[in-house]
């Protein structure tokens, strides 16, 4: 082991290093400048989901600073308009020129997402366009038991069953992707805490906690990356989950006030939280599909005395998200 991967390991372990901006400062001295290469997504199509400012406005700066035509989805065009001014105004500074798409689609919503991702398929298809990236970064942490408008509990609808049904509708343009389409999930490093609700994942028992719900539908994500990877790998589409650590962003002001004042002196940008996930989206090598990641080293899901789901636990939550998208048999998303 070298000693910065000892510092690493170190980093990660003791979680308030690893996951504030100083992990992330002295993480980043090991990283190779030139990877992602400048211009690594010239010519290529990404699509980031949440775009509308925070992470996900920092990860379509990302993309779309390696040259990539970047499709932002949000829930209303009003919250686009400030991203895409900043973002071409940041490239701008630099001497670049963004190509920027706004989509609306609320991805809780699976006849939206269903609606959303068909007719994108089909446009990008018209023009024999590929979507080379997707980054699932739309999040939630809801104070109550809320669902969706199908009726599922908000934060598997959200970070779970909307992601998982919109890649499979792009499948017919993410297979067109040259060299393979990198799918990322946005997860979270308080998956650590929760174990696999296999057996509730709406969350129906016991009482409702949104930092629980949220942490085990992250959770979720990381199980299921594995799965989906062998789901996808005959359309050449790898997927990857990774965490961010701590950003400062709007939405942990909104729903951590008290964790942002406490942390904020080593809150993390949003840039360097959405780092992992641009360079799984253009680093040179495609990484291990099924993956989890932070600050772009693989990570182990669960820790020596954490929370270790059984594979049928895995398999079982897998059953349930098939029969929720209705992708069993010749059902309405097929
Ligand atoms: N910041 C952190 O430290 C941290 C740590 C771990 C994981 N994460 C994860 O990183 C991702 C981004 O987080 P963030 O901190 O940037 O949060 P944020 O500031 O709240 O941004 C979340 C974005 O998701 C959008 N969104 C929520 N529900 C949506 C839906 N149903 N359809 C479409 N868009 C939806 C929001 O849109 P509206 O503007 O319409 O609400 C917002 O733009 C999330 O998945 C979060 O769980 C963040």
């Amino acid at each position: 082991m070298t000693a910065d991967r000892g510092l690493d390991r170190l980093l990660d372990r003791g979680v308030l290093p690893g996951y504030s901006a100083v992990g992330y400062r002295l993480r980043r001295r090991g990283w190779d400048p030139d990877d992602p290469r400048p211009g690594a997504l010239v010519g290529r199509r990404a699509l980031v989901t949440g775009a509308g400012g925070g992470l996900g406005e920092a990860t379509a700066l990302g993309l779309a600073r390696l040259g990539a035509t970047v499709h932002l989805v949000v829930r209303s065009e009003d919250r686009a308009a400030g991203a895409v001014e900043r973002i071409t105004e940041t490239l701008r500074s630099e001497g670049r020129s963004a190509a920027l798409e706004v989509e609306v689609c609320d991805v809780s919503d699976l006849g939206a997402v269903a609606g959303f991702a068909r007719a994108l398929a089909d446009r990008l298809a018209t023009t024999n366009d590929a979507l080379d990236v997707v980054v699932h970064n739309a999040g939630v942490l809801p104070v109550e038991r809320t669902t969706s408008v199908d009726g599922h509990e908000l934060t598997v609808a959200t970070h779970v069953l909307g992601p998982v049904l919109m890649t499979e509708l792009l499948l017919p343009v993410l297979r067109e992707a040259p060299g393979g389409a990198r799918v990322v999930l946005v997860a979270s490093g308080g998956m650590y805490a929760q174990p696999l609700p296999a057996d509730d994942p709406e969350f129906t028992a016991g009482p409702y906690r949104g930092t629980v719900a949220y942490a085990r539908s992250k959770r979720m994500q990381v199980e299921l990356a594995p799965v989906l990877a062998r789901r996808w790998a005959p359309e050449g589409v790898s997927v990857f989950a990774m965490h961010p650590g701590w950003a400062d962003t709007p939405g942990v002001a909104s729903s951590l006030p008290l964790f942002r004042a406490l942390t904020r002196p080593v809150l993390r940008s949003p840039e360097a939280g959405a780092d992992t996930a641009v360079w799984l989206a253009a680093t040179r090598t495609v990484p291990r599909s099924g993956t989890f990641w932070h600050d772009r080293s693989s990570r182990p899901t669960s820790y020596r005395f954490g929370p270790e789901p059984t594979a049928s636990e895995v398999e079982s939550l897998w059953r349930w998200v098939l029969r929720a998208l209705d992708l069993e048999g010749p059902g309405r998303h097929r």
